[in-house]
């Protein structure tokens, strides 16, 4: 938005109130493209108040993870370096993450983020509410290593999501087999890992990560599975969080942890995931497509398989895409 942010810039400078005539010969606008600017910058959640007799003042700073504020403070090395995308409305950021992963000139480390999707898409194909105030996006990574490690991303990406949370509130979020992220019981956040591929080569791997940061709860609750009771950050603590603060957070857990699956430490994700986790030693319900196993949460192997021993003492080895799991 490089229009206004001349104009965020005069704003800033003035710290207090500046009249609007000021603001525009400043500027070197007409009113109405000032106002015009104005109301796009509020959009993307500069709080200005405006007065009829004395003018404009920025009251607030964006909280949201707008690319120009977000690139200010993102301490990576090649997430989100190269290109930032934002929408303020989109079907869905993994949509529009693979349409353009499509294109072998998208390289890795595009972020796409929106502060709402029309569209949003879970796991299993379901519907992923994602009203604004919540985190929505997606990252595009191309990653050469082998196949097995590729199942590894929606751990790694579930690891970062709950150190994020973790690093910028109060909130201890738990893990659950494979990669919700869990506040008190409830489900706050959700991986969805989107792979494509070409014999024994990745073209490419989106990760989409859905946390329910500032949005109303009960608002989200049709939508999520059945089995499941969903939650917000801000519902959990009684108020609002910095998403931005938490968007910057999480793309730096990710890239930490992915470029650890990179450099040959795979099952070290694993134990990380299994430390942020409290499903050992609890009732699971395997649900497959024509039978329901009970059992017992033992282990996950470093290949990411769930270890159960069911009631009769056997050990089965749950695969997530093959089944759903009732904890
Ligand atoms: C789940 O079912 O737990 C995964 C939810 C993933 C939701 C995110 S929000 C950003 C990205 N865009 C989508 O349409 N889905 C993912």
């Amino acid at each position: 938005m490089p229009e206004e942010e001349q104009l965020l810039s005069l704003l800033r400078m003035y710290k207090g109130y500046v009249s609007a005539k000021t603001l525009a010969k400043e500027a070197g606008i007409s009113r109405s493209t000032m106002s015009k600017r104005i109301r796009i910058l509020r959009k993307y959640g500069y709080n200005i108040e405006s007065n009829r007799r004395i003018g404009y003042k920025l009251v607030a700073e964006t909280d949201l993870p707008v690319p120009w504020e977000l690139a200010k403070v993102l301490n990576t090395c090649f997430l989100g370096k190269n290109k930032i995308l934002y929408r303020l409305t989109v079907e869905s950021t993994q949509k529009l993450a693979i349409l353009l992963a499509e294109k072998k000139t998208s390289s890795e480390g595009i972020v796409i983020i929106a502060e709402q999707q029309t569209g949003g898409r879970g796991r299993e194909n379901r519907k992923w509410l994602s009203p604004s105030g919540g985190i929505w996006l997606s990252v595009i990574l191309r990653p050469t290593t082998s196949a097995l490690d590729i199942t590894l991303l929606p751990f790694a990406a579930a690891v970062a999501v709950c150190e994020a949370i973790r690093k910028t509130t109060d909130l201890n979020p738990k893990l659950r087999w494979p990669n919700d992220v869990m506040i008190n019981g409830k489900k706050v956040a959700g991986i969805l890992v989107d792979i494509s591929m070409e014999a024994d080569l990745i073209n490419y791997a989106i990760i989409g990560i859905g946390i329910n940061a500032n949005v109303d709860s009960l608002a989200l609750s049709s939508a999520v599975e059945s089995h499941l009771t969903v939650t917000s950050i801000r519902d959990e603590l009684g108020y609002k969080i910095n998403i931005l603060e938490l968007t910057k957070v999480t793309l730096e857990q990710l890239e930490y942890h992915y470029l650890r699956i990179k450099d040959d430490l795979p099952h070290r994700i694993i134990e990380q995931w299994k430390n942020n986790s409290d499903i050992f030693h609890h009732k699971v319900e395997v649900i497959g497509k024509h039978s329901t196993i009970k059992g017992i949460a033992e282990d996950v192997k470093d290949d990411g398989s769930l270890l159960v021993r069911t009631h009769e003492g056997k050990e089965i080895n749950v695969v997530a895409s093959d089944v759903r799991v009732r904890f």
